[in-house]
């Protein structure tokens, strides 16, 4: 698959605070790609980069053949951006399909293409009944909607969003998500967005991008990512019950991939079968007579993130 975007080693300080430490990520043709990360993390950063609402100190970008330095304005057709602040984003004295002409005119498309593709969006976003409505009068998640139906007006193949569900209630943020897959897979868009909301992540996104303190730690596919925790199933015995020589036969099983450190004051066993291996660690527990707690757990993109932010901290101390 192609890669449509390319972002390499994009530096940017605010003062003498170093908000992209050197950030890589690429987008392919056809993804949703989610930039993951805490608040302050550097995602708004290099999302406003991306869409040259903001200059980097160093790195290079490029996007379907142009390099961001020298072609800015053939980018600027190539993409569509949603920042944080919907309701700026449209006149709230029009109506819904006064402002997406409004915005299609400023894009120079006619008033054909325009409605043409209004009625496409609108069809996407389940947004017919809407069209005619003040922006004023709509709902939090109906504002998002026209916002985002405002940058695919002119059918970019790359679309930008920055936290498009942040503020809305988690039914209509599922609904969002759902239409944003459903356009993205119809239409073969490429998506990139930021989110600091992992289930969010998990549920939409093909591959994430992990960015903490300006660096991006890891790309992958979430069940990459929580591969390289140890193992997707675990299972889960209270330390303060474990005899050290317990814990050391259970790693010797043929069904257990090892022991991770997760959580403080649980000792923790990757398993290749959750059920198999659930049955000879507790077999053997048995057999030494033991009664330890346990618990299972299924590997969760939070620990992928955890574990990718220490492996980051081991670097930056090395
Ligand atoms: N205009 C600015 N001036 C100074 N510091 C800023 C500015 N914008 C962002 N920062 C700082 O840069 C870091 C990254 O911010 P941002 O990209 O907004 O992160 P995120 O979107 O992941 O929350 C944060 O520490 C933030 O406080
Ligand atoms: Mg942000």
């Amino acid at each position: 698959m192609q890669i449509y975007l390319s972002a390499r080693d994009v530096r940017k300080t605010y003062g003498s605070h170093h908000a992209l430490a050197g950030a890589s990520l690429e987008l392919y043709e056809g993804e949703i790609l989610a930039l993951l990360g805490p608040n302050g993390a550097g995602k708004t950063t290099l999302i406003k980069i991306l869409a040259t609402l903001l200059t980097k100190d160093a790195g290079r970008i490029d996007v379907m053949g142009y390099d961001l330095d020298r072609d800015e304005q053939e980018i600027r057709h190539l993409f569509g951006y949603v920042g944080q602040d919907t309701d700026r984003s449209a006149y709230a004295r029009l109506t819904v399909v006064e402002n997406l002409r409004f915005f299609g005119a400023l894009r120079g498309l006619s008033r054909r293409e325009i409605d043409e593709q209004i009625e496409k969006l609108a069809g996407y976003f389940d947004f017919g009944a809407n069209l005619d409505k003040l922006f004023m009068h709509l709902s939090g998640g109906q504002k998002q909607t026209v916002v985002i139906m405002r940058a695919l007006l002119y059918d970019p193949p790359l679309i930008y969003l920055d936290e498009p569900t942040k503020g809305l209630d988690p039914l209509i943020a599922k609904k969002i998500r759902a239409f944003l897959q459903t356009y993205v897979r119809d239409e073969r868009k490429s998506l990139l967005l930021t989110s600091h909301i992992l289930s969010e992540v998990d549920e939409l996104a093909h591959r994430v991008a992990l960015i903490h303190n300006g660096v991006i730690s890891a790309a992958g596919g979430s069940d990459e990512l929580k591969a390289a925790v140890g193992a997707p199933h675990l299972i889960e015995l209270r330390d303060a019950d474990l005899p050290a020589e317990i814990s050391q036969a259970i790693q010797q099983l043929d069904s257990v991939t090892g022991q991770i450190e997760r959580e403080p004051g649980w000792a923790s066993f990757g398993l290749t079968d959750p059920q198999l291996g659930t049955e000879a660690v507790l077999g053997l527990l048995r057999e030494h007579q033991l009664h330890v707690p346990f618990r299972l757990h299924t590997t969760t993109l939070e620990d992928a993130f955890v574990h990718h932010i220490g492996v980051l901290n081991e670097q930056f101390e090395k």
